[in-house]
């Protein structure tokens, strides 16, 4: 549920830009403003620079820029919400506890009570000697015991099409509820309901409160499709947040400090049932930021487990890069080919995980694994790739010492030199580099943002320039946008200020514009002069504009041979020409 948008701005105005940037980068001051190597992309001479007055930062370099609230998003990798919530924290300022609609809190109640209901006639089931019977023989034929099954709640909903729905009605629950839960479905033919769960192992998922969220069911028969079938996404169930095994194991988690994750619900609990109780799993999705971020709540350092095919150690080394950006320390494990953590502890016993648990691989070990050979006889083209690679990731991780640390061990590792490394890194802005050429291009653009700047610090000069010059009048998109803003905005009361108009932005472009607006540096020029110089900048570009289109009119009316056609345009080219000496800046223009 959102914040609510008055407390996110008196948590904005209650917090400071330096103070809280300063905790990240060591900001030095310089004049007015702060300045740092910026922390978004490598670089010698500090291009990053904080405006305290305007509370923004931006940097000249790569054009990362923003408030306080989108520094915490873009440098620790927050949401939103998070951002706020640390910001109100700083600040001493108590964010209402969500207030959820009296209707939310009885649908998610309904729904617990549906999984309830539900995670009852799959333990009955599975208890009940005549119809567990399938069920208690899978169990035995893999190996999992009674006390695992206890721990984990794990059930039974045998191959019935109705056999839910009549538990249900035996206990006068609502259907209906049942099916928003997902634990039933409606045949598109019929209309009729029918069991969601048929002849499957069923794995409830908890929440780490112990709230059950969803199910996960194992097809019993091997031509059953699919193998596990899965509770759907629904209001008390966002899969992205959500790691299984973590309600019965955050408790040894957070005594060990380390967690061993896994992709599946029989691993885990197949290496649990063997003694390795500090276990999570992903089940069935990509692991996300989110779930790297519940980890670090109970574990510093993080084994990762995954099956050993290309599948596996792909996305081993995808989860690599939230476990860093969540500030975890990771191992990876290289399993034998062939083998997922149950089928290794079954086959190999528990000796055999724990002495691959004992030397984990660290990533750059994990990934010249996966190279086949060793780093130098990869091909060009191979290692390029894989630095290109490199250099993405560590642009990932937060925090500017875990990222030289990062790219420290990756210099060491591959025995690669330095500057090869640091080269990778620079190129991989390669697109903000372009549009960083691109402005260095447009002296013109740099003129309308530093207006824009004069604009928004001296309300008293807007009439003036309305009168004077259009938004159409600028080139740059962005620009054309923010001087709109800024004119509509100058109809209000009250002061105009850099946040509000960069609230008011609706695309990346005004916001840039406004972010380089709130950096301009005049120094100690007086912004009157600096005023009347913009306005004849502005307008003698407009007229050499319209010069150049007219001078373009007068030659196809020669060539067609229309004298008086000519003669006209000549007269409006003269009048424009003497209009132009009163607009005219220092220097000439061109064009005319
Ligand atoms: P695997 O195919 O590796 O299965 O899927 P597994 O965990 O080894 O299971 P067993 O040993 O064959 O019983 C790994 C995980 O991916 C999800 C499940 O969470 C599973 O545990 N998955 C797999 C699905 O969600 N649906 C599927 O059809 C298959
Ligand atoms: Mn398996």
């Amino acid at each position: 549920m959102p914040i609510p948008p008055d407390i996110v701005a008196r948590v904005r105005e209650a917090s400071d830009i330096v103070e809280v940037i300063s905790r990240f980068v060591p900001l030095k001051k310089q004049g007015k403003r702060f300045v740092a190597l910026c922390p978004f992309h490598s670089e010698k001479a500090p291009s990053f620079s904080v405006s305290p007055d305007k509370q923004l930062y931006y940097c000249f370099g790569c054009q990362a820029g923003g408030n306080v609230i989108s520094f915490l998003m873009a440098h620790e990798k927050m949401e939103f919400t998070e951002a706020v919530k640390y910001l109100a924290d700083l600040a001493g300022i108590k964010i209402p506890e969500k207030r959820e609609t009296q209707k939310e809190t009885e649908r998610k109640a309904e729904l617990w009570q549906a999984n309830n209901l539900a995670l009852d006639y799959f333990s009955r089931c599975l208890r009940n000697e005549g119809v567990g019977k399938p069920a208690r023989s899978y169990l035995a034929k893999r190996g999992i015991d009674k006390k695992t099954v206890d721990t984990f709640s794990i059930g039974y909903a045998p191959d019935m099409w109705d056999g839910l729905i009549k538990y249900a009605r035996s206990k006068k629950f609502d259907l209906k509820i049942l099916e928003e839960a997902h634990l039933l479905q409606r045949s598109e033919k019929s209309g009729d309901l029918f069991d969601f769960f048929r002849g499957r192992l069923i794995f409830p998922i908890h929440a780490i409160s112990g709230k059950i969220l969803g199910f996960g069911g194992r097809a019993l028969k091997d031509d059953q499709q699919p193998k596990y079938l899965n509770s759907p996404e629904s209001p008390i169930y966002q899969k992205r947040t959500v790691l299984y095994g973590l309600f019965q194991t955050k408790d040894s988690i957070e005594k060990k400090r380390a967690a061993i994750l896994v992709e599946g619900y029989t691993d885990l609990v197949s290496i649990y049932q063997n003694g390795f109780d500090n276990v999570a799993a992903v089940s069935g999705t990509a692991f996300t930021l989110e779930q790297a971020r519940l980890l670090s709540r109970f574990a510093d350092e993080v084994f990762v487990l995954f099956d050993s095919d290309q599948a596996g150690s792909s996305a081993a080394l995808r989860s690599v890069e939230h476990l860093f950006a969540a500030g975890l320390e990771v191992k990876l494990i290289a399993l034998p080919a062939g083998e997922d953590p149950d089928s290794l502890i079954r086959g190999r016993g528990p000796k055999a995980l724990e002495e691959l648990l004992a030397a984990p691989l660290s990533f750059f070990e994990f990934k010249e694994r996966q190279f086949g050979k060793p780093f130098p006889e990869l091909t060009m083209r191979e290692q390029e790739e894989f630095l290109r690679e490199m250099a993405d990731l560590a642009s990932q991780i937060g925090g500017l010492d875990r990222r030289s640390l990062f790219v420290e061990s990756l210099v060491q590792h591959f025995k690669l030199r330095d500057e090869t490394v640091r080269g990778f890194l620079k190129r991989r802005k390669s697109t903000k580099e372009k549009a960083e050429e691109k402005i260095s291009e447009r002296g013109e653009e740099s003129i309308e943002v530093e207006f824009l700047n004069l604009l928004i610090t001296r309300k008293d000069f807007i009439p003036e320039a309305k009168k004077t010059i259009s938004p159409e009048t600028f080139q740059e998109p962005g620009c054309r946008e923010v001087l709109g803003s800024i004119y509509e905005a100058s109809e209000e009361e009250g002061e105009i200020s850099f946040q509000d108009i960069f609230e008011l932005a609706s695309d990346q472009r005004a916001k840039d514009a406004i972010l380089r607006s709130a950096h301009v540096d005049f120094g100690e020029v007086s912004p009157e002069l600096l005023f009347e110089d913009y306005l004849r900048k502005f307008k003698s570009r407009e007229i050499s504009a319209r010069l150049r289109k007219l001078k373009r009119a007068v030659e196809v009316a020669e060539k067609s041979g229309d004298a008086v056609k000519t003669n006209q345009l000549l007269r409006q080219y003269q009048k424009l020409k003497t209009d132009m000496a009163g607009w005219k800046p220092d220097q000439g223009v061109s064009g005319s």
